[in-house]
């Protein structure tokens, strides 16, 4: 790994999550996690009282990320290999933080409606989504947000009842660099079931 990530992974990834609204004790689901880019500055901030599941379907990225939480004695990371499915095998209201960080553009739309009814389920009441979303129109547009815009993707997260709650701009991770990004917060929509 390069300096500039060591750093941003102990000191500037650590800063941006904080701001990001990440505590220490939280549950925090990190969906494709890759190596852990996020996964790592966020299990520093939710501490010992806190977990991170970091969910991904390849299992190469997910043992580099075993590396580095035993080299940096992180026991509180869960690192779960899927099969690249969009249910989430966790309990219904039990996780604080969900982060999307540049995955939504790998689904097709009908499967990451599927992601968003999960996040819905397995989110607490006054826990948040968090959605870095890369390769949009405005940046570097690839897969299935080739044709999408960073509007198109906070109209069709709210859509499915979240409200859009704030936006961090910065120099964040991407890949194995760091690069200009935008990071969207969604809560629940409380008034969902109101008439
Ligand atoms: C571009 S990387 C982003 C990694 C990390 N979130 C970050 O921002 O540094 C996308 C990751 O999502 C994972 N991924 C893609 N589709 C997935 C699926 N259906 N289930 C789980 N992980 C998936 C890929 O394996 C890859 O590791």
């Amino acid at each position: 790994m390069t300096e500039d990530m060591e750093t941003w992974e102990k000191e500037d990834g650590v800063k941006f999550l904080k701001e990001v609204g990440l505590r220490p004790g939280q549950i925090v689901l990190d969906f494709g996690c890759k190596v852990g880019h996020y996964t790592i500055p966020a299990a520093f901030i939710v501490g010992s009282k806190g977990i991170v599941y970091a969910v991904d379907k390849e299992q190469q990225a997910l043992n580099e990320l075993q590396q580095k939480a035993r080299v940096d004695n992180l026991k509180n990371l869960k690192i779960i290999k899927t099969s690249g499915q969009t249910m989430l095998d966790f309990e219904s209201e039990s996780i604080d933080v969900v982060l999307f960080y540049d995955v939504l553009h790998y689904f097709e739309k009908h499967n990451r409606k599927k992601l968003y009814q999960e996040v819905q389920r397995v989110m607490k009441q006054d826990g948040f989504l968090s959605v870095y979303p890369k390769h949009t129109l405005e940046d570097d547009p690839i897969q299935e947000f080739r044709r999408f815009s960073l509007s198109d993707v906070k109209q069709e997260i709210e859509g499915s009842n979240f409200v859009f709650e704030r936006k961090f701009c910065g120099l964040i991770s991407h890949d194995d660099g760091l690069n200009q990004g935008c990071v969207l917060n969604f809560r629940k929509n409380e008034n969902h079931n109101c008439i």
